[in-house]
């Protein structure tokens, strides 16, 4: 089902698909660490044109749990790239050192070009602000663990819908699940990319709204990320919209006792850290199930789960 594949848009994957990734992660969890050498003697490509911290350090710690090794750079300007290599020539060379590669790149459609060229597995870990597609599959993982399943539930997603890739990775993947009710909340000039919605118009129900509170006691789980200040062409429009929304204690007054708070983070400061104590708050178990998802993906990729 995974075994060759690229992992470039969420997609590219059926709900079958993804419920079988999440069953693999289930396993992993509950599998003792030195049963899963199973990636001795592979090889990861860990490509980051990009600033990361959980997403590379996850897929690398991943893959040496597993028993395999990484090689790769976080600083474009220390390799050829400087010299004026292409990305497609990169990851035509790259491809001959490793079994898979992980890409992050500032360009939408970049991991996609890199698929086109490589004869191993691309796993986007972040196409500028369209996909990421392996944090949704980790939310979704957050989800099933935490409220028990995914199906059913009022689903919030708060702050920046155009520029954020996770949010993008997510409602698509919430669109194969049923009877879900989508809450859209973002400052106007922030809402939703149209592409998005034409996508999933018949897929889910969704509400788009400009503020959290009316749809706050309503919720099972909220959503919420930064504001991409680096995706902004004009940061005048940035310093208009920062600092507009934020979840604070007094906020989630309003909230379910059984809310789940979610963030992919980083966080600025759209979630208060006083928030951070409450039961609500998920955001740190998430980084937690993420790398038990990327370890379930690369075995899955790798043709050894
Ligand atoms: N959530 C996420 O992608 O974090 P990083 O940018 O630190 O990888």
């Amino acid at each position: 089902m995974f075994k060759g594949r690229d992992i470039i848009s969420i997609r590219d994957f059926s709900r079958k698909e993804i419920d079988y990734l999440l069953r693999v992660a289930k396993k992993v969890e509950e599998t003792p660490e030195d049963r899963l050498k199973v990636l001795q003697g592979k090889i990861m490509g860990s490509l980051f044109f990009e600033p990361s911290t959980r997403t590379r350090l996850s897929f690398e710690v991943a893959m040496k749990k597993l028993g395999g090794e990484v090689v790769g750079f976080s600083e474009p300007a220390l390799t050829s790239i400087k010299k004026g290599e292409t990305l497609a020539d990169t990851i035509r060379v790259v491809e001959n050192y490793v079994d898979v590669i992980v890409l992050r790149h500032p360009l939408e459609g970049s991991a996609r070009m890199a698929a086109d060229y490589a004869s191993i597995p691309i796993i986007n870990a972040g196409s500028g602000a369209e996909e990421h597609p392996t944090q949704a599959f980790l939310d979704l993982y957050t989800i099933y663990k935490e409220k028990g399943r995914i199906d059913g539930l009022n689903i919030g997603i708060l702050g920046d819908l155009r520029y954020g890739r996770t949010v993008h990775s997510l409602t698509y993947a919430l669109s194969l699940y049923n009877d879900i009710t989508l809450y859209l909340i973002s400052p106007e000039q922030l809402k939703m990319r149209r592409e998005v919605l034409e996508n999933i118009r018949d897929k889910l129900k969704f509400k788009e709204m400009l503020n959290v509170e009316k749809a706050l006691p309503e919720l099972d789980v909220l959503y919420v990320t930064r504001i991409q200040k680096e995706r902004f062409p004009d940061l005048s429009e940035y310093e208009r919209v920062k600092g507009t929304y934020r979840i604070t204690l007094s906020t989630l007054k309003k909230a379910k006792k059984d809310l789940i708070l979610m963030h992919p983070l980083p966080r600025v400061d759209e979630v208060d850290v006083e928030v951070d104590k409450t039961s609500h708050a998920v955001y740190f178990k998430q980084v937690k199930y993420g790398l038990i998802t990327r370890m379930a993906l690369l075995g899955l990729v790798l043709g050894v789960f």
